[in-house]
């Protein structure tokens, strides 16, 4: 039952895919037609609240203090009629978000976002959804959010049923299973914001890319051998794979029509340099990868993160390097009652 007048907190964090989610068999539900491989990460965290009143004549959005409309309060308030559909009620909601970080700017606000979202809303409506129902409710929002409710390392499967009941995340090693992992996210000057939403730009590979269907062959073996190189903490191994990826998810993209193409010269300056970097070491000591977005997260081990930064640093048009580790799951915050 819709506990009306209760705010209902959730926090979440964002997440870096190491094997990437890039194209939909079914647009409605969200299933995407590969499996992908995440680590949550720390520091970074979106905190939302939310608050059922039948009083408020429709949906409310406020994102780090500033009143939403058009887009954004679009996409919040659809994603609450999934909400409302479970909960089977009418009732409008007032939402307040904000992130510790730029939104937005291509460090997935929209997986912390619709994550925390779907934490917040589901405790506010009254329902008590088990991790998996969780999970394939966040994904209704944005594909990635299904994996950013699980600490560390996670996988979401793709699973095979029309209904997507078998599609959602579920945590493989807590974040304590490597702490000695550093996630080096290179921030680009002046990133371009996204031009047009993932969910969208997936489908244009799915229709025209030449290259799609081998890579869609090629990811399930990618994920067998990243979850053995986890377990085993097998950095080379791992950051091998993670470059390998990355690079077949960036050429699906150049190879759609249009392409799509995410990256700016100092992004590929960065990719560039960590060849350099593991070329100089004589093994994979660095591994790098990107989302939809022109900043580019470099995974390393802590003994080689001080070299492997300074070496992304000197890189032009790289703004600033932010260390981040395997962090935490997403954890109900402490309401106020109207
Ligand atoms: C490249 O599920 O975040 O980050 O909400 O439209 O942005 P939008 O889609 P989203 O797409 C994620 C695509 C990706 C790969 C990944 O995170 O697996």
């Amino acid at each position: 039952m819709v506990r009306a007048g209760v705010e209902a907190g959730y926090e979440c964090a964002p997440n870096i895919a190491l094997v990437k989610y890039w194209g939909v068999r079914d647009e409605a539900l969200g299933l995407p037609f590969n499996g992908s491989l995440s680590v949550t990460l720390d520091r970074l965290r979106t905190r939302t609240w939310v608050r059922f009143d039948p009083a408020l004549p429709s949906d409310q959005f406020v994102l780090n203090g500033a009143p939403q409309s058009g887009n954004p309060l679009r996409s919040v308030s659809e994603f609450l009629d999934n909400v409302r559909a479970i909960a089977r009620v009418e009732t409008p909601a007032f939402v307040r978000s904000e992130n510790n970080f730029q939104t937005a700017s291509g460090l997935a606000s929209s997986a912390s976002g619709f994550a925390a979202l779907a934490g917040a809303a589901s405790r506010a409506a009254g329902l008590e959804l088990p991790p998996p129902a969780l999970s394939r409710l966040a994904r209704l929002g944005s594909g990635s959010a299904c994996r950013s409710l699980f600490g560390g390392f996670v996988e979401w499967r793709a699973g095979t049923r029309a209904d997507g009941r078998d599609c959602f995340a579920r945590p493989l090693f807590p974040p304590s299973h490597w702490p000695s992992l550093v996630d080096l996210v290179a921030i680009i000057a002046d990133a371009p914001t996204k031009p047009v939403r993932s969910a969208v730009a997936m489908q244009r590979t799915v229709v025209t890319s030449p290259e799609y269907a081998r890579r869609l062959r090629e990811v399930p073996r990618r994920i067998r051998a990243m979850k053995r190189a986890i377990a085993g903490r097998d950095a080379p191994t791992l950051f091998a794979l993670t470059i390998a990826e990355c690079d077949s998810f960036r050429l699906v993209c150049e190879t759609t029509d249009p392409p799509l193409d995410y990256l700016v010269p100092a992004s590929r300056a960065v990719l560039a340099e960590i060849r350099a970097v593991n070329a100089d070491a004589g093994s994979a000591i660095a591994g790098y990868t990107h989302d939809a977005g022109a900043h580019v997260h470099v995974f390393t081990t802590r003994r080689h993160a001080n070299a492997v930064r300074r070496r992304i640093r000197a890189v032009a048009g790289v703004e600033k390097v932010l260390a981040l580790s395997p962090g935490s799951g997403g954890r109900p915050l402490g309401g106020r009652s109207r």
